[in-house]
């Protein structure tokens, strides 16, 4: 078992636990008598040793029950696994409350604890798992005397690979309701060693753009108040050595396993200690705990890699290919779909996506997604989200009929559904107007021209999972995109009483999963891909449910490179919803080659999202090559470690990423380059990965050699003559 614990180990040490992983150690310390939980250590992996002077207790002001006079001094500068709020510690704080009596101010004491093997399921949330013998837990069992709050503080330790995962569990053992006004995570308490924050921040059509901001004083706060994860930030943080690169360095990932609302800061102390604190925004967060009632944060996941950003980003993968991902498709090659978002918008008919289906499948292509636009009146994006009936004027025939065609001609059918929203045009709307977000007496504010319904409430949720799941009963639907295409504004609940209003934003998450969940259990072979108006949703608790989720509305194969990068940072590329498009292409007017546009793709789920009877043919004749790269290759893409070469948003010139068989045996490695030059030398591409005693060929060239040469002396691209050319380099 990966978790020890040591007892008496020194005066002021009652307890120590040590959480091993195979390079890394967490050290958490219990302080006698006043039953702090202090962190001790996170970083390579230690041996046994005696830990106790880790403890910074003879720091001055010294411990509080040696030197009561500096208590709250004290409070301001010990490291703390989970820091209360209003006693003391005036860093930023995880936990805070609001009594009946109007205050703030609680403490934590440890109590108990218990190490288990194995990792309870965390009820309605999405969290990472693993058996018996992959995982233990750790559970420090802790009180606020006063209150009677008592916490436990969970921490899952993995065999295998770097991951410590933490979170929360707070239950209310008083007499009296207990409002929680922040509940955070996780905390980590560090000196701060010339670190930096490496960050995902974007916006619609323009995500997860890799940020590099040095810590110190001011605080760096990364946040989503706006219902969902959000273009703008990610839900991640990494710490790093400021000189770490992709293969040297300590780096400390850390990433929350949820879909809403998300707070994380890093900051320095006035002592030179770094503070990094994850967990549920606590704007708009109030959630009232009546005695006995218990409270469930969700996961914060930390990786630790002592190899640079490259080891961080393949333990990552590992961990939600292995322990997250639980879809059927998650080890199997997705089919090869056609969207026909880019290629009609609103405007189509069943003749107009079978003559699609027709042209794709006699490509090769295996699956036609049918977008937004197929029920309702919806020819454009004013009305009719929550009429969930087919438009029979666009369809005629019904669904039944098109999906039995588009069956016939031995291609699968996927569906777009946008569940959260309602239209103020739709049925719906007229008939249950409070099932909407919205406050008596406001005009909630439009988005989209929609509103966002009330998924608090268990007659709204039950509504809608029927109006999705009848659809799905009603022909051989094998796929859906699930869509979200606005934020969340106007917080009111029709069905919230006021003492629970604040519990509206996590409330509607927790919806959003019951819903995914039940459609799993009740369709467990379904392929659901998430998306929020392209990549807002790109997070770990949509992967609980989705193998898969829609990366970015943009399309161009240039600007997807460093959207890839970044999501790729953290998320399996087997996760990155990513399609061919038509060109001049329809967010930049950017020409690309078509053979670009699919080695792009071929780093995601790979697909096409044009009109495939109206491209141009030299780019149509491409298709059944590019299908065949794809069945070539998706095996290694969707399971092979993943290293970063080159960065076309560092350089400006170039891109270059690769993967890299398990068994080392092969890899491709996809070249991009980016801007032509004049009379250049050909650029020399230093691999990575490979294996240095084995030799490679290089496919379609002649000559072997060594993996250590190719990672230590490199390889020469040949060149390509114009802007926007890639190569895809398989070695085996
Ligand atoms: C946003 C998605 O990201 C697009 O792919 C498309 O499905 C539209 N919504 C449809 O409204």
């Amino acid at each position: 078992m990966s978790i020890k614990h040591m007892e008496g180990i020194s005066k002021e040490i009652r307890h120590v636990f040590k959480l091993d992983t195979p390079n890394s150690t967490y050290l958490i310390g219990i302080v006698d008598e006043e039953g702090f939980v202090s962190h001790l250590y996170y970083g390579d992996r230690m041996k046994e040793d005696n830990y106790s002077g880790l403890l910074r207790i003879f720091d001055y002001p010294f411990l509080p029950s040696h030197n009561n006079r500096d208590r709250a001094a004290f409070l301001d500068s010990f490291p703390m696994e989970y820091p209360t709020h209003g006693t003391g510690d005036f860093r930023k704080d995880c936990f805070r409350i609001e009594t009946e009596g109007g205050n703030s101010a609680v403490s934590l004491v440890f109590r108990d604890f218990e190490i288990k093997k194995g990792k309870p399921a965390l009820a309605g949330l999405p969290a990472t798992f693993g058996k018996d013998e992959e995982v233990s837990t750790l559970t420090l069992i802790c009180e606020d005397i006063p209150t009677g709050i008592e916490y436990r503080l969970n921490y899952s330790v993995f065999e295998d690979l770097d991951v410590v995962t933490r979170n929360v569990e707070i239950r209310n053992r008083g007499s009296k309701n207990i409002f929680l006004t922040r509940a955070y995570s996780a905390c980590l308490d560090m000196d701060n060693e010339d670190f930096c924050a490496i960050t995902l921040h974007g916006s619609w059509a323009r995500e997860r753009k890799i940020t590099e901001t040095p810590i110190g004083s001011p605080m760096i706060t990364v946040e989503s108040k706006r219902g969902a994860s959000s273009h703008q930030d990610n839900p991640f943080i990494a710490i790093k050595d400021r000189n770490a690169t992709t293969d040297s360095g300590r780096v400390y990932g850390m990433n929350f396993v949820y879909s809403g609302n998300f707070m994380i800061t890093a900051k320095e102390d006035q002592f030179g200690m770094l503070r990094v604190t994850m967990g549920i925004s606590e704007e708009d967060f109030r959630w009232k705990l009546a005695p006995e009632e218990s409270f469930r944060t969700p996961e914060a996941v930390l990786v630790y890699s002592n190899e640079g950003t490259g080891k961080m980003t393949r333990t990552f993968h590992d961990l939600y290919r292995k322990h997250l991902i639980r879809s059927p498709y998650k080890d199997r090659k997705r089919p090869i779909l056609i969207n026909n978002w880019e290629a009609t918008y609103f405007e189509f008919n069943t003749e107009k996506l079978i003559a699609i289906a027709k042209e794709a499948s006699s490509l090769g292509i295996e699956m036609l997604v049918m977008d937004d636009g197929w029920f309702g009146k919806r020819n454009d994006d004013t009305t009719s989200l929550g009429d969930w009936n087919v438009n029979e004027e666009k369809l005629p025939g019904g669904l039944k009929y098109l999906v039995d065609e588009v069956n016939k001609l031995g291609m699968k059918f996927g569906i777009w559904f946008e569940p959260e929203m309602i239209s103020p045009d739709s049925d719906l709307y007229r008939a249950h107007p409070d099932w909407a977000i919205a406050i008596p007496g406001r005009d909630a504010t439009r988005s989209r021209n929609q509103f966002v319904l009330d998924l608090s409430r268990q007659d709204v949720l039950d509504h809608t999972y029927e109006s999705i799941a009848s659809i799905l009963r009603s022909a051989n639907i094998e796929y859906v995109k699930w869509d979200m295409n606005r934020q969340l504004t106007d917080l009111g609940s029709a069905y919230l009483p006021a003492d629970r209003m604040g519990e509206l934003m996590h409330r509607y998450v927790l919806g959003v999963y019951s819903l995914q969940e039940r459609l799993l259990r009740e369709f467990p072979d379904l392929l659901l891909e998430n998306c929020s108006g392209g990549g807002a949703r790109f997070d770990p608790g949509m992967l609980y449910y989705s193998p898969q989720i829609w990366c970015s509305d943009d399309t161009d194969a240039i600007e997807r490179l460093s959207i890839q990068e970044g999501t790729a940072l953290v998320y399996p590329l087997s996760t990155m919803g990513a399609h061919v498009s038509d060109c001049p292409n329809h967010m930049t007017g950017r020409i690309t080659p078509f053979e670009t546009r699919g080695h792009v793709a071929l780093a995601g789920t790979f697909g096409y999202e044009l009109d495939v009877t109206r491209i141009p043919e030299a780019d149509r004749k491409m298709i059944p090559s590019q299908v065949g790269t794809y069945h070539k290759y998706n095996d290694l893409v969707r399971e092979g470690d993943y290293y970063r070469i080159a960065s076309f948003r560092e350089n400006g010139s170039h891109d270059c990423w690769g993967v890299v068989a398990k068994d080392r045996s092969e890899a491709l490695f996809t070249y991009v380059k980016v801007k032509a030059g004049a009379n250049e030398r050909r650029r020399r591409i230093r691999f990575a990965g490979l294996d240095p005693d084995r030799i490679y060929r290089i496919e379609g060239e002649e000559g072997e050699y060594s993996g250590d040469l190719l990672m230590k002396a490199g390889y020469l691209v040949p060149n390509m003559n114009g802007d926007f050319r890639s190569r895809l380099i398989h070695l085996s």
